[in-house]
């Protein structure tokens, strides 16, 4: 299916008080397809963690609907078929950690699920090495760096063998160093695995990795486009408190200078191989 999942026309209040709510989304609708790598960004409150957590039934709809692979979020029957598909990776790294050692983890989830100790080691390996921390198997978690918590955290939900992945500000707490490493294995995941991916992230150099970027604002999706789309200038991303990433602010820059730089360059060894 070409459409893994579909947002449509949905509204999302949380309740204050009784007879109080503050709208979070307004009839936002969205597709996403098997295999993409979406960016969502936009400015603080503008409702990206809130539709993240539609996108596999933590959150259900005020009004409208969310469908995964055809199945509605807000029929329970289903909940744990879209739960399966659809895994969630969160900002703060130790808040993700359930066992004593890596190994066991990444077995957690799987545990849950009763399935063969023989199939949950073989899956465990395969997730630790897809991440890089296989050698660090019998390690505690807890003295792992931020960069390797995280990907351990990503190793946990790629073990249940998930079609997409939703990351939600998964560098916020990283060194940069961490921020490369998690935003390499996220690519992996996508390239190489075929992962969808939803990505939320304040790094505006984060979404050139993107094949689409999605701007939220004020609960509504104001911009939906490639990143050539999004960062060619016409849009004022700084009205909305947005940075312009780095290489398409140079290419900007150089332009305005009078070199004539293809539309499509929004990678570093891009811009590089155009100039050199
Ligand atoms: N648990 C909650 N209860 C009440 N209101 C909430 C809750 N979580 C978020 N909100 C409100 O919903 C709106 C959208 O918040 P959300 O967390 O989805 O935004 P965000 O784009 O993820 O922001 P940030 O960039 O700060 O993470 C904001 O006005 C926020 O204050
Ligand atoms: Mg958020």
């Amino acid at each position: 299916m070409n459409n893994m999942i579909e947002v449509e026309k949905v509204t999302f209040e949380y309740p204050l008080s009784e007879d109080h709510t503050i709208k979070a989304l307004e009839n936002i609708s969205l597709e996403i397809n098997e295999g993409e790598y979406i960016a969502l960004i936009g400015p603080n409150g503008s409702g990206k963690s809130t539709l993240a957590r539609h996108l596999n039934a933590i959150l259900l709809p005020t009004s409208g609907e969310v469908r995964v692979y055809g199945f509605p979020t807000n029929a329970e029957e289903y909940r744990w078929e879209i739960r399966r598909r659809v895994g969630m990776v969160f900002q703060n790294p130790d808040n993700q950690i359930v066992a004593t050692t890596v190994e066991e983890d990444v077995a957690f989830g799987l545990e849950n699920l009763g399935i063969e100790t023989s199939v949950i080691l073989e899956r465990v390996n395969e997730a630790l090495e897809l991440v890089g921390l296989f050698q660090l198997r019998n390690h505690a978690p807890h003295l792992l760096s931020g960069g390797q918590k995280q990907r351990l955290a990503i190793a946990g939900v790629v073990a249940m063998r998930p079609r997409c992945l939703v990351l939600d500000e998964p560098t916020a707490m990283l060194d940069p160093r961490g921020r490369r490493e998690v935003l390499e294995t996220v690519k992996k995941m996508n390239r190489q695995e075929g992962i969808t991916v939803v990505h939320i992230t304040h790094f505006m150099e984060e979404t050139l990795e993107a094949g689409r970027v999605v701007v939220m604002n004020r609960g509504n999706i104001i911009q939906n486009g490639s990143p050539e789309e999004i960062f060619n200038g016409k849009i004022d991303l700084h009205a909305l408190g947005l940075e312009m990433p780095t290489v398409p602010k140079l290419v900007r820059m150089l332009r305005a200078g009078g070199l004539n730089i293809p539309e499509n360059v929004v990678h570093v060894h891009e811009l590089v191989s155009f100039l050199c």
